[in-house]
């Protein structure tokens, strides 16, 4: 491989770092929790390892679906609409770095069981903390991690997406939504704001004027056509929960079948003009394309166009 970017994906651009990688010591039983040393990189908040991603757990399901090439992962606290807690952070945390590390998962689909994605942080555990708590035990930091899995993240939203709700499928790289779709940021109402992102990421999304008046009011939510039409999501799917996932999941199978490490370059490279400046983005999405030219993928593909084929790409 001959040109490396800044934030290069580890495992394209230092395989050798990847010794002992491989399905087997992921997906067997008897290795249920994964050293995430070997998978994450750095971090500012203390990590939270890789799980076994269809390890049982208490407020998410995490499956394989779609001959294993497809990880989806649903909210599963219905009767709080989806409230996001501390045990359900560190469960999505650890299925999605699972996801993550698993080779034949090419990308990753979440949503929420019921009438919501989420409504936000679990209001009954926030109300007791301090300000002391958030400098000395900033527990929300940990959904960063969501934004440093390498995979593609579709979110299929119906329902309330607030406040935590809203910033998690912000972290995502595709929200497809259902035509009950709502997106807000409540919080001032209860006397606080964004605290997973949501001032950063909500103005890349739908200018300042809009971000101001839901992050400001607190309510004027937004619906799901409004979504599409500022580019927050892609597009309504009409139907059910169930359609909507479904659809999702056709997506992500969709990526799974392309090359994995030419799907990983074009991510970051994408994040990198959502994350960077300009003339930041343009120089590493130049180094991706270059080391596109060091993938036995890259002269596969385009060797099936000429020979009219469906290309056989094998990850390399
Ligand atoms: N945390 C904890 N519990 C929640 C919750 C939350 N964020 N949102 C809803 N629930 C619970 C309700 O307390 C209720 O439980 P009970 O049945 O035990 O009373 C249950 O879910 C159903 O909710 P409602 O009866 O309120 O349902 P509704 O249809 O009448 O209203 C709603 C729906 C407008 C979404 C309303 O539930 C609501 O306003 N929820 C809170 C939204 C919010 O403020 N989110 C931001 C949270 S803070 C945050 O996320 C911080 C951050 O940015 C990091």
């Amino acid at each position: 491989m001959g040109v490396v970017a800044p934030g290069f994906p580890e495992f394209v651009a230092n395989p050798r770092r990847n010794a002992g990688f491989s399905p087997g010591n992921i997906s067997s039983r008897s290795c249920r929790w994964i050293h995430s040393t070997r998978f994450v990189r750095s971090s500012v908040a203390p990590s939270i390892g890789a799980r076994d991603p269809e390890a049982s757990y208490e407020t998410i399901t995490a499956e394989v679906v779609e001959s294993k090439s497809v990880g989806l992962l649903m909210l599963n606290r219905p009767q709080v609409l989806n409230a996001l807690s501390e045990v359900c952070m560190r469960e999505v945390v650890a299925a999605l770095k699972g996801f993550d590390a698993l080779p034949e998962v090419g990308a990753i689909v979440i949503s929420g069981k019921g009438k919501a994605f989420a409504a936000g942080v679990d209001i009954k555990e926030l109300k007791n903390k301090t300000m002391v708590d958030s400098f000395v035990n900033p527990v929300l930091d940990q959904w960063n991690q969501v934004s440093r899995i390498r995979k593609p993240l579709i979110a299929a939203v119906n329902g309330y997406a607030l406040g935590g709700g809203c910033e998690l499928a912000m972290m995502c790289d595709i929200i497809l939504v259902g035509e009950k779709a709502v997106f807000g940021q409540p919080e001032i109402k209860i006397g606080t704001i964004p605290g997973m992102g949501g001032t950063q990421r909500l103005i890349r999304e739908v200018g300042k004027s809009r971000a101001m008046e839901m992050i400001l009011t607190g309510e004027r939510f937004m619906d799901a056509k409004e979504a599409c039409q500022r580019g927050l999501a892609s597009r309504v799917i009409e139907g059910t929960n169930e359609e909507l996932v479904a659809e999702a999941v056709a997506m992500a199978k969709n990526i799974s079948g392309m090359s994995r490490p030419a799907v990983i370059m074009a991510k970051a490279a994408v994040n990198a003009a959502y994350e960077s400046h300009l003339e930041e983005g343009v120089k590493r999405e130049q180094a991706f394309f270059g080391a596109t030219f060091g993938l036995e993928d890259r002269s596969e593909g385009m060797a099936a166009f000429f020979e009219k084929r469906k290309p056989n790409f094998q990850n390399k």
